[in-house]
């Protein structure tokens, strides 16, 4: 508006991993406008919604590939709820303390957090149960063993539901082997495990996806936000017997929208991950959060006092401050400084979700940004 530029480390809500209007998703765009802008979602998909599945069934985990397609995360989530209670008979699941899949009354139901359930509290479903999340210095077998505990009690429960990493919670990464221990609680239990991978999916914590990195192929995953390049578009992807349970269609689809599977939405997407593709954006997470994250470590070593943690993988990063005072105080003052960045969890973490292109000389630069912000009175 005053003709400032800033350097984005929150990638707009974890959005833009392949930066702000990549000119092959832009392209792609525009392109496919002049074909076709709207389809019929289910009725005669456009060839490009095949084409996108295909893709997504390429880049997913193990026999993951069969997609219902949606335009915001939580329509992932909605699909991926009735997916798992049709194909288990069974309406129950449990999430985790400090979860967010949205905002939708079925995401709401599995999302933990208050103050956006309370005002509605009358209407949230409740075939949900919560459970503690686990931090990295947390035990594993105690959480574990909690899940299990609930697990073999009430047999009404047909789903887990997980982030691989907290995002919107603060960065919170739990204990490693933790993912692969609730994968074989559900197989122990014959549940199935939902990975919400809408924040952490698509190279973000510097694998396709956060479940890879500990080889756990979920039964039902959830995709959105950085998929579409900008483009509003997500999916809920299963396994081929998950989404058998849907039936074969009898002219009238149980689970739809009107937009669907938006062919613009699927020409960004693939335009997104050709991206990812050709700049092999996971690796390059890897390495470029591994630099950051010892940028921050030395911030930290630093400033004892003011800086509490440093936690994430990737560029999925947190800076776990003294006081959410401070943080707040921070995102102010880097903001005059140039540099777009949000508060998360209880307000004291600062989260570093920057575009996967990032350079190092913009991390340079916005660590000595922060530091000098750190320093002043
Ligand atoms: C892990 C996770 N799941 C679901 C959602 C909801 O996505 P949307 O806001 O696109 O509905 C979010 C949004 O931040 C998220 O981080």
């Amino acid at each position: 508006m005053d003709g400032n530029s800033f350097l984005d480390l929150t990638a707009a809500f974890g959005v833009a991993s392949v930066g702000h209007t990549n000119p092959r998703v832009a392209v792609a765009v525009a392109e496919q406008s002049q074909k076709l802008i709207h389809g019929m979602g289910d009725v005669h998909p456009p060839a490009i919604k095949a084409e996108l599945a295909r893709k997504i069934a390429e880049k997913t985990p193990g026999d993951l590939g069969y997609c219902l397609f949606g335009s915001d995360g939580a329509d992932a989530v909605e699909a991926a709820l009735k997916t798992a209670c049709r194909a288990t008979g069974k309406p129950g699941v449990l999430a985790f303390q400090g979860g967010y899949h949205g905002l939708t009354y079925g995401a709401l139901a599995v999302t933990s957090r208050d103050d956006f359930r309370a005002p509605f509290i009358e209407q949230v479903p409740t075939f949900a149960r919560h459970v503690p999340y686990p931090k990295a210095q947390d035990s594993l077998e105690e959480s574990l063993r909690l899940v299990e505990e609930i697990l073999y009690k009430d047999r009404t429960i047909g789903a887990v539901i997980v982030e691989p990493i907290q995002g919107r919670e603060g960065i919170v990464e739990p204990p490693r082997g933790w993912l692969s221990g609730l994968r074989a609680l559900c197989d122990r239990y014959g549940v199935l495990l939902i990975a919400d991978e809408i924040f952490t999916g698509w190279g973000r914590t510097g694998d396709w996806f956060a479940c890879d990195a500990e080889g756990v192929v979920p039964d039902i995953l959830c995709v959105g936000k950085a998929m579409g390049g900008g483009f509003p578009i997500s999916a809920c992807v299963a396994r081929p017997e998950v989404m058998a349970a849907w039936g074969e269609s009898r002219g009238e689809a149980l689970h739809t929208s009107t937009f669907l599977g938006s062919p613009v939405g699927c020409a960004a997407a693939l335009a997104a991950i050709s991206e990812m593709e050709t700049r092999d954006l996971p690796r390059r997470t890897r390495e470029t959060g591994a630099y950051f994250k010892e940028q921050l470590v030395h911030l930290h070593e630093k400033n004892l006092n003011m800086i509490a943690e440093v936690r994430g993988r990737g560029l999925m990063l947190g800076l776990r401050l003294a006081s959410s005072a401070l943080a707040l105080r921070l995102v102010y003052d880097l903001l005059a400084r140039g540099i777009i960045v949000l508060p998360a969890g209880s307000g004291d973490v600062l989260e570093f979700v920057p575009p996967l292109t990032i350079e190092q000389e913009q991390i340079d630069w916005a660590v000595k940004q922060i530091d000098a912000a750190l320093g002043q009175p």
